[in-house]
Formats: structure tokens, sequence, C-alpha cells
């Protein structure tokens, strides 16, 4: 076997270094490369394996779909069982505002789902969202994001998009008559996790109530208990116009939604009929993994002992090289005082069995972001890397 060498000669590159790691199994927190050694995987690839690898009522649920059926027609025209089991169980889970799902197969396509809706709803073209915001890769998602090195290399993208200052009271005000919605991540995450300050979000949301904008949260990291709460919204108890979530909703598999209530969702079905369609949007195997994650984890207290775990990070992470701790339940930020810094300590956490990553726009920021099966033990062993490696620096 030459993997190694086809997976840079054949596999298309998306940096020049990826990590090129070769894991050949994972369980639990753990991925086991192919000489046997084991990582504690501090990063859940990223923010996705929430309920860890290898869960034994996920792989059921994925193989008993799979005996059942697997794609059998574009999203939208045959009653699903997988489909309309998990819409259900979200709508019970949600306000009763939120209780239409439109499902698609990833995080940026949750996105573009939205802008479209949110255009054809209010009539109005115009988007703001946030400086340092990721909401995806594609051509709609990238150009409402907020970095301009990303964006400036892929113009010109969508027009009609104004970026402002997250936590700013003052630029909330620019959202008008005009502002088909805004796009808020409720904690940001690539900008290297950056909580909102009290009363922001909900200033943000009576200025959208106000100007008949609609507000979206981008949840696609946030949600799935990974804050201490199911949604991360469950905080202040604001409610959305418009809900999107990906990564750890498929349980591990591709899936993707857009949740808003049925007047909304409804601007979707006619004028023109078929506007949003989907081939594999909503696939039976991934819904039916996102209905196991979902019922294990408002099952179990994964999610209350999120907040707990948190705590034990931030009791052991004490270092005068760690500038900072931000974020909430296992969405958490380290910062270093350098980027050099924390790609040393990402270097020596890899050498040392500890998956770690930095952030997007953040790069002097060390992720934290664990399974939420992640055990004590396991947190402790993840903290003496980290701090070991500082000690040498
Ligand atoms: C907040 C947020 N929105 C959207 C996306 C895009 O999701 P995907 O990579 O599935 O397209 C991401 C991915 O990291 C994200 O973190």
């Amino acid at each position: 076997m030459h993997l190694r060498e086809d997976f840079f000669r054949h596999v298309a590159q998306t940096s020049p270094s990826p990590l090129a790691l070769e894991f050949v199994k994972a369980e639990g927190s753990v991925l086991i490369d192919r000489s046997g050694k084991r990582y504690i995987d501090l990063i859940s690839g990223i923010a996705v394996s929430n309920l860890g690898h290898g869960n034994k009522q996920i792989i059921d649920a994925i193989k008993n779909q799979a005996d059942a059926y697997l794609h059998l027609m574009v999203y939208g025209e045959y009653i699903e069982s997988p489909q309309v089991l998990l819409a259900t169980k979200l709508a019970s889970l949600l306000p009763p505002s939120l209780s239409s799902s439109y499902f698609v197969n990833s995080g940026a396509e949750a996105v573009e789902g939205a802008i479209k809706l949110a255009r054809r709803y209010t009539g109005r073209s115009e988007l703001i969202s946030f400086y340092n915001a990721y909401h995806g890769s594609s051509t709609g998602a990238l150009s409402i994001g907020g970095n301009e090195e990303l964006k400036n290399a892929f113009r010109p993208l969508m027009p009609g998009v104004l970026n402002i200052r997250y936590n700013s009271i003052d630029d909330i005000q620019l959202i008008s008559n005009e502002t088909a919605a805004v796009f808020v991540e409720p904690i940001q995450g690539e900008a290297g996790i950056i909580l909102p300050e009290p009363g922001f979000l909900s200033a943000l949301r009576a200025r959208c109530t106000e100007t008949g904008t609609l507000l979206v949260y981008d949840e696609i990291q946030t949600g799935m208990g990974r804050t201490g709460k199911l949604f991360c919204f469950e905080h202040e108890k604001i409610v959305p116009d418009v809900l999107l979530l990906s990564k750890a909703f498929g349980g591990g598999m591709p899936l993707g939604v857009f949740i808003s209530g049925t007047e909304i969702m409804s601007a979707l079905t006619v004028n023109p009929v078929l506007g949003h369609i989907t081939t594999f949007g909503g696939h039976p195997v991934s819904c039916a993994a996102s209905l196991a994650a979902l019922q294990q984890l408002t099952e179990s207290s994964l999610i209350v002992r999120a907040s707990e775990k948190e705590k034990i990070f931030r009791r052991k992470l004490q270092h005068p090289l760690i500038k900072d701790i931000r974020g909430k339940g296992l969405f958490l930020s380290l910062q270093f005082p350098t980027e050099e810094i924390n790609k040393k300590v990402i270097h020596h956490c890899i050498l040392n069995g500890v998956l770690a990553d930095w952030f997007l726009f953040a790069p002097d920021c060390l992720r934290i972001a664990p399974p939420l099966i992640i055990t004590e033990q396991e947190i402790e062993n993840c903290c003496d890397v980290i701090l070991d490696s500082l000690n040498q620096i």
C-alpha cells in the first residue's frame, strides 16, 4: 500500500501542509493510528463527534436503515420515515415557531438555503453578518463570511452583504427595513470563541423584530449539546426565526438542516415550485443516525456534564503562558501570547497522543472541543500534555 504517496498525489489538497495522520480505528474519545498509537480527540473532527466514535446506538441505527433502504428519491417527494421521525423529534425539542425542518447535506448548504429563504420570504436582498464569522465555503456562505483574506481571493462574491461588528450595539442600528436577514453565531467559533456580551443578542433580536428582518442563528458548531445546552440559544432564551444545524447533528454522518416556522418555510414551496431542491438532502441513513444521536443527548446527562467538564479544563489549565480561556461547556479556546507558541503546543500534543487544532481566524488560540463523552481522566491527561508543552517553551 502506498496510501501516503497516493494521498498527496490523488486526493485534492486544501493546504500545502495537511496533518496527514493515518487512522485505522476510532472508539470513544480515542483515535488509533496504523502503528497502534492512541490519540485523545480534543477536537471531534471539528465539533462533529459529540457522542464519541463508534457509538453503538448510532451504528445500529445506520445498519438498520441501510438494511431497509438507502436513497429513494430527491428530498421532499416521498414520505421517508427517518426524515419524518427526525423532523418531529426536532419540533418537540424546539419552540413552536421552529416547527418545520428542511434537510440538506452540510452546514454550508443549510446557510445557502437560509439565504434563499430569507430573501424569498421578505422580498428584500440585503444580508447582514459579522466580522470574523465563518458560515461555510460555498459561494453564498463565503459571501456572508467575515474574513476579508478568505473572501478576497474569490471575488466577485454575492453582492448586498454587510459585515458589522460582533458585540457592537451601535452597529445593530445598521439593520434596516431593507435587511432580509442577519446571520449570527450565538458564540463565534472560528473567531477563536467569542462570547456575546450581556444584552447583545437580545438587542439584535429586538432590532430584527422592529425591522421585519429574519434573525438566523448559525448553530452549526454550537448546537447538539456542545455549550452545555442542547441548543446555544437556550442560554439566553432568545428564539431565532431560522435555526441552522449541521456537524454533530448528523451523529457522524453528513447532514444539515435549516429550521423555521411553517409560514416562513412555505416561501420555498411555490412561485416557483421546486425553487430549492437537493438530491441527497436528508439522506435516510444520516437522518436515522441523527435521531439516534438526539435521543441519547436528550435522554442522558451528557449535556449537563459538559459544563462540569468545562470546570475541570478551567481548573487544570493554569499557566503564565495561557492568556485567556474563553467559551462555554466543551466549546473552549485557550489563547497564547503568539501563534508560534500555539503551533508548538499543537505539535507537542500530537506527538504525545492528543489531537489538537487552532481556529481559522485565531491562529494564537487552541481549540478545545472534545466529544462530550470524554472522561475526567482523559481531560486530565490532555491538560497535562498541554502544560508539559508550555513548560518546555
Ligand atoms: C458556524 C459554522 N457555520 C457553517 C459551517 C460550514 O459547515 P460545512 O463545513 O458543513 O459546510 C461551519 C464549519 O466549520 C461553521 O463552523
